[in-house]
């Protein structure tokens, strides 16, 4: 699936997940090779894969790798390596479960064939990332039927981040919308948050929606208050990293600010997000890991440096977005809307 033009972002090919290298985007096209978990769980951590789905899928494939590398060994030694595999992954990032829910499935796939032969267990590992691939996105399809509804011929949409075919197996969750809302004929034009300090929004959602068609305006993030504020924004959609039970939401960093920024301007403010974003073990936002990341993401960007040498730095990556400032969560199987706990439950049948 092409996430602009026939640029995927992750594939399997002969032996190897092949990951676009987003450090890169969007001056250059080039695919990073992953052969064993370590190797794929540092590409996470480095951030040539990202965005919480297109993490979970990369984990899949990781744990599918490892599987295969492992596969000429004793079932002990399989299985003693295929455990290292899983803890390297599951130390990448901390943030989106999709990660975990991705192992977790993987997990279980394994120990539905824990009595086969470790190259057939291997095989089955495979099958299973690339359904978990494919699943996603149909996923980001629905998302996106169902999502298209909330958006207004004509609307103008601010979006923060990249939660677009870069973030996932295609499509997009908050991009999807977008996507599947232009798709139905309304005529959409995009507002891309910069997204400081790692400028997905300013690199990968301005580059998705310029290779899609689809018009966009780019402004630095301390702009989003005053483009309200003079009546030029309609709708904000973003995606997530995880959301707690009673609907509270963890996504990039600058999410909340935007959030309460809507409120205050009385702007529908959507939540684009997969059931496997959704993680009903945490009680609320309280309890969402948020990453710190390298301080050299603050004081520079690609080498350059302007900050001064000796400045403490702060970066969590992640904020949390209370769930009284969420208009509606969509999802694959439908909008949900307040009260959250009642009706994310319900998505889950319990
Ligand atoms: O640090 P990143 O780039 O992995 O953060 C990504 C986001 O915050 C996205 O909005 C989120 O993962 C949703 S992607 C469909």
């Amino acid at each position: 699936m092409s996430a602009a033009k026939g640029v995927e972002t992750l594939r399997y090919a002969s032996g190897a997940l092949e990951l676009l290298d987003q450090r890169r985007l969007p001056q250059t096209i080039d695919y990073v090779a992953c052969r064993n978990a370590a190797e794929t769980a540092a590409a996470i951590r480095d951030m040539v894969v990202r965005g919480a789905p297109a993490i979970g899928c990369a984990a899949a494939y990781g744990v599918a790798l490892e599987a295969m590398h492992l596969a000429t060994q004793s079932r002990d030694r399989f299985a003693a390596g295929l455990e290292d595999g899983f803890t390297v992954l599951r130390e990448s990032r901390p943030t989106a479960v999709n990660l975990f829910w991705a192992l977790d499935r993987m997990r279980a796939a394994w120990k539905k064939s824990a009595d086969a032969a470790p190259a057939d267990v291997a095989q089955r590992l495979l099958d299973e990332a690339a359904r978990l691939f494919r699943e996603d996105l149909e996923v980001n399809h629905a998302i996106g039927r169902h999502g298209e509804a909330l958006i207004p011929d004509g609307a103008r949409v601010m979006t923060h981040c990249n939660a677009g075919a870069l973030a996932t197996a295609g499509h997009g969750t908050a991009l999807g919308v977008i996507r599947s809302a232009r798709d139905a004929g309304k005529r959409i034009s995009v507002i891309a948050n910069e997204t400081r300090p790692y400028l997905q929004g300013a690199r990968l959602t301005a580059w998705e929606m310029v290779q899609e068609g689809i018009p966009v305006t780019l402004i630095t993030d301390n702009m989003a208050g005053h483009l309200m504020r003079t009546g030029r924004v309609d709708v904000v959609i973003v995606g997530a990293d995880r959301i707690a039970a009673n609907g509270d939401a963890a996504n990039k960093i600058g999410t909340y600010t935007l959030a309460v920024l809507a409120a205050r301007h009385g702007l529908p403010f959507y939540v684009a997000a997969p059931l496997s974003t959704i993680d009903l073990a945490i009680a609320d936002g309280s309890g969402i890991p948020i990453e710190e990341r390298d301080p050299a993401e603050v004081t520079g960007f690609r080498g350059v440096r302007w900050a001064p040498e000796g400045v403490s730095v702060a970066n969590p990556a992640f904020d949390v977005t209370p769930a009284e400032l969420v208009t509606a969560i969509v999802t694959e199987k439908g909008v949900v809307r307040a009260p959250y706990g009642q009706g994310l439950r319900a998505l889950f049948g319990v």
